[in-house]
């Protein structure tokens, strides 16, 4: 019996820019924090790097030719600000838009819709050279920036993701350091998070003035479900340290206008300055909100664990993906159920979904059935929520293909598609057959 999904649910993958282009120095594309991070020494598992990836940004039509195949109704990518503004504010490179202008070109002419997220946290360099994300002044170059794109795209492109998992990109990149630029601040990771989103409100109106009445803005968050570790009162409490963090810091702020006054507190003399008018920005009415949804976070208190004093557990009885993260699809169900019942968000779309599995080629093929049961677990949780009236309106796989997977570097494959490093073949994953009859047939069988 195969489970359908409403008429017109988006069937979609992902990516990111720095994770699949490669080609990190042609056409006047200029140096992104993840280029330096990856060129620091001890930075990336292997030394690896994004300098080729999976050469995406010469084989895009291959890999769009893919999708087609796949029957994919739409593809979710991410603009390199550094190929379009090499220094992040300034002169504009012309080269660098024209990519990306061909590249919708060709998903509108394979009836694939683009869903484009303009910061997957490939930060210009230069702009990180002048205080990055910490800085006030992020939010007028992020806003000029998404100005500059939307003027080029917004004709054709009517889904805008402004910032992608902004609590990753201020407390990995500014707070535990593990990402790009790599400090280790926690003071300046709060200031970071307060202006990803600050700049996510003002760059709404002007991705809606750059478009029409089919335009369509929203944001995506790296959402968990929490749990805490036993029901002493400490783990408690660090449970909801941490959903303060990772969760109600964004979803207050996007949906009510206000952070949470338990976190704030939390954070005393290290909470974000905030000016009189920023929450009120940042509230700006959205069409969607984009889940990523990966694993459940159940979390004990840890005095030695960083800025929320607390620390992931997993339980022994639980699978885990290659990651280390625990499989847990019902913690998507509940997840959405909270987002809406708390928020009501117009509209929602699982923006990332999928688990990193130690993939094999045999004879050609790889058999990679934990991934397809990762999959369909999760979309059946995903129908679940949507039975009980929440408006999830499309999902998107993540990853169309193996790629670069930050501080792991490629030894961890998310893909439906295998990437073979040396030569660059691609080869369909039995998941991404299974994938295809899914997105076919709007149905999980
Ligand atoms: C998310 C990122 C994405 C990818 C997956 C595995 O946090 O948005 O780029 O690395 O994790």
């Amino acid at each position: 019996m195969a489970t359908t999904f409403p008429d017109g649910f988006v069937w979609g993958t992902a990516t990111a820019a720095y994770q699949i282009e490669g080609a990190v120095r042609e056409d006047g594309r200029g140096e992104s924090i993840w280029d330096r991070f990856c060129h620091t020494p001890g930075k990336i598992a292997g030394g690896d790097t994004g300098d080729v990836a999976d050469d995406h940004y010469h084989r895009w039509q291959e890999d769009l030719h893919i999708m087609k195949e796949l029957g994919l109704g739409a593809y979710r990518f991410s603009i390199a600000w550094p190929r379009v503004i090499p220094d992040g504010i300034g002169a504009v490179n012309p080269a660098g838009l024209d990519f990306y202008d061909r590249l919708v070109d060709a998903l509108l002419a394979a009836g694939i819709e683009p869903y484009v997220t303009l910061y997957h946290w490939d930060l210009p360099q230069a702009l990180q050279d002048k205080g990055g994300w910490p800085n006030r002044d992020s939010v007028g170059w992020f806003t000029d920036y998404a100005a500059v794109v939307s003027a080029r795209l917004g004709d054709r492109v009517h889904y805008w993701i402004t910032h992608n998992e902004p609590h990753v990109a201020a407390f990995e990149g500014y707070g535990t350091g593990r990402h790009a630029p790599g400090l280790c601040d926690p003071k300046a990771a709060l200031q970071a998070a307060h202006h990803l989103l600050l700049s996510h409100g003002l760059a709404v109106p002007v991705l809606r003035e750059n478009g029409d009445e089919r335009t369509q803005v929203g944001i995506t968050l790296n959402l968990t479900w929490v749990d805490a570790a036993s029901d002493r009162p400490a783990d408690v409490e660090a449970a909801r340290r941490f959903d303060g963090a990772v969760n109600r810091l964004f979803l207050d702020a996007l949906f009510k206008g206000a952070y949470p006054a338990d976190f704030l507190a939390y954070t005393r003399d290290m909470a974000p300055r905030i000016e009189s008018d920023d929450l009120l920005q940042i509230s700006a009415p959205i069409d969607f909100l984009g889940v990523n949804y990966y694993s459940r976070s159940l979390i004990a208190d840890d005095p030695k664990g960083g800025l929320l004093a607390a620390r992931q557990v997993v339980p022994a009885y639980a699978e885990l993906t290659e990651m280390g993260w625990e499989v847990y699809p019902e913690g998507l169900y509940k997840l959405l159920r909270r987002v809406h019942d708390d928020h009501r968000p117009r509209a929602l779309y699982i923006t990332e979904n999928g688990c990193a599995v130690a993939d094999r080629v045999v004879d050609g093929r790889v058999h990679d059935d934990r991934r397809i049961a990762y999959l369909r677990e999760h979309l059946l949780q995903a129908r679940r929520a949507i039975d009980e009236g929440v408006p999830l309106r499309g999902y998107f796989v993540w990853s169309l293909l193996d790629n670069f997977e930050w501080a792991f570097g490629y030894s961890k494959r998310f893909g439906l598609v295998y990437v073979d490093y040396s030569t660059q073949a691609r080869i369909l994953k039995d998941s991404a057959r299974w994938y295809q009859q899914v997105a076919t047939a709007n149905a999980v069988p």
